[in-house]
């Protein structure tokens, strides 16, 4: 698995799809910027995420809302309080651990062993720990009585368990009632619970509906790693589904469903990587959860987390602003605080998912290539367009088809080495199609195009190319 994290990230780089921040002042821990290629494939994926959020349903609009928000949305939200992950340092190393990390892997491990027994006693322990008015002790208490180690050294020697708040904090001149202290949204959800009641008159929207959003996020995160999986700056995809109280169980299956196919229909991802988690553990905010989680090369991990999240923001926002939050029912008079049903995806760890999804090392006309597999809305470059030779009639027949499918699509010109090396580049980006234009071409007007998962080549008019490229991306 770390062979393949490897091959991943040297390709990211040598290619253009991701580099790391600010590499040439030796980076910044967990901070990465997207490339040419990243950059136009992270598009894709959030266009594809707008589009089957707000284009295929009337009843979900989108907004764009502020990264920075009065900081008293944070404290009706929860997160100044509980927003929080359990740290504890190892003395002699001074290397610092989430406490309910090294829980949880210690309970795996038990139950790797085959010492199921002891496992559940622990788990039971871990679980109570959440409900003790002393829950730092509590998780402290079990590290050292089961003589956890950290995972890396080996050693034991544990300082005491604090809560540590993942939320960024920054000063702007004076903020009223907060010392001029602003947070960097730790979610995008806020923005949308805030502006519940502007985008519902402005749009005209009757519950039930949507509000979307695309937009960073920003969590201090301490345990980093495995490239672009855990970001402290990354970009969420939320959607928040406004519904009448009682009918939230059937939306939240419904949401569920429908999230789940996207990424199998619309992002051609492997069904069998695919996992759903039901989250006993809730966050402050929850009463029912569940992740979809994928199959990276280190380990099956979240990708969307779908919660029911009740009234409780818009509950809390009321009570905070003083702001009537409830919606009115034209129809009936009825009254009430609308329950939220949301669907949060990660783009960056979604954007791994796919390349890691699609890497893929093959054999083919006798030689070893690597290729991306991916699907055709998800590639970065749709096409390729290859003159056999460069100069003459050939490469003048090879621009005009570049510049015209160009108009439409991401497309790649290129004429420089043997056509076979031509390929593989564009296999290894992920290219679905190369067009070549050869000798033939300028005695009837047709191309071959390339297909790069099975290599195989078909003749096609010159003239059919864009309306053949069109329909791959329906
Ligand atoms: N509004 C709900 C919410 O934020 P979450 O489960 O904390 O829920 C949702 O986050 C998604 O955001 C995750 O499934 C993950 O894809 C992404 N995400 C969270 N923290 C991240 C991080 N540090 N780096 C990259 N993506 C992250």
């Amino acid at each position: 698995p770390e062979k393949v994290m490897h091959k991943l990230v040297s390709l990211a780089k040598r290619r253009g799809f991701i580099f790391p921040s600010s590499e040439i002042y030796g980076g910044l821990s967990s901070c990465f910027d997207y490339g040419p290629l990243g950059s136009e494939m992270k598009k894709n994926i959030k266009d594809l995420w707008w589009n089957a959020m707000t284009r295929r349903h009337q009843n979900i609009v989108g907004i764009d809302a502020s990264i920075m928000m009065n900081p008293t949305v944070w404290e009706a939200s929860g997160h100044v309080a509980s927003f929080n992950d359990p740290l504890i340092d190892e003395k002699t190393t001074k290397r610092r651990y989430r406490a309910d990390h090294l829980i949880e892997n210690h309970i795996e491990k038990l139950r790797r062993d085959g010492r199921e027994d002891h496992a559940l006693a622990v788990r039971q322990a871990y679980e109570q720990a959440s409900e003790t008015e002393d829950q730092n002790r509590a998780l402290y208490d079990i590290i050292v009585s089961e003589e956890i180690k950290a995972p890396d050294t080996g050693a034991n020697d544990w300082t005491d368990v604090r809560q540590f708040n993942l939320m960024f904090q920054c000063n702007m001149g004076a903020v009223a009632g907060s010392g001029g202290s602003v947070y960097l949204r730790p979610e995008t959800a806020q923005g949308i619970f805030v502006n519940f009641h502007n985008v519902r008159e402005a749009a005209r929207m009757k519950v039930p509906f949507g509000i979307a959003q695309i937009g960073k996020a920003f969590r201090n995160e301490i345990v980093k790693g495995n490239f672009i999986f855990r970001m402290v700056e990354f970009e969420q995809m939320e959607m928040q589904y406004f519904v009448k109280p009682g009918t939230q169980q059937e939306a939240f299956e419904d949401w569920r469903e429908e999230r789940f196919n996207w990424y199998t229909e619309v992002l051609g991802i492997s069904r069998d990587k695919l996992h759903w988690y039901r989250h006993d553990k809730l966050a402050h905010y929850a009463d029912l959860a569940y992740d979809i989680k994928f199959q990276f090369p280190f380990g099956i991990e979240e990708i969307e987390g779908i919660h029911s999240r009740t009234d409780f923001d818009l509950k809390q926002h009321q009570e905070y602003s003083g702001k009537n939050m409830e919606y009115i029912d034209q129809t009936t008079n009825e009254r009430y605080i609308p329950y939220v049903v949301e669907t949060s995806s990660g783009c960056d760890r979604l954007f791994l998912a796919l390349l890691s999804d699609a890497y893929t090392e093959d054999i083919v006309d006798g030689d070893e290539r690597v290729v991306l597999k991916l699907s055709v809305k998800v590639a970065p470059v749709k096409a390729a367009v290859l003159p056999l030779m460069k100069k003459g009639e050939m490469g003048e027949r090879a621009s005009k088809l570049r510049d015209e499918l160009a108009a439409s699509f991401r497309v790649q010109y290129d004429d420089a080495g043997s056509i076979g090396k031509r390929y593989r580049r564009q296999d290894e980006i992920g290219t679905p199609f190369c067009f070549t234009v050869d000798h033939q071409t300028l005695e009837d007007n047709t191309v071959t195009v390339r297909y790069r998962d099975s290599a195989e080549q078909e003749r096609m008019p010159i003239s059919n190319v864009r309306e053949f490229l069109a329909l791959q991306l329906v």
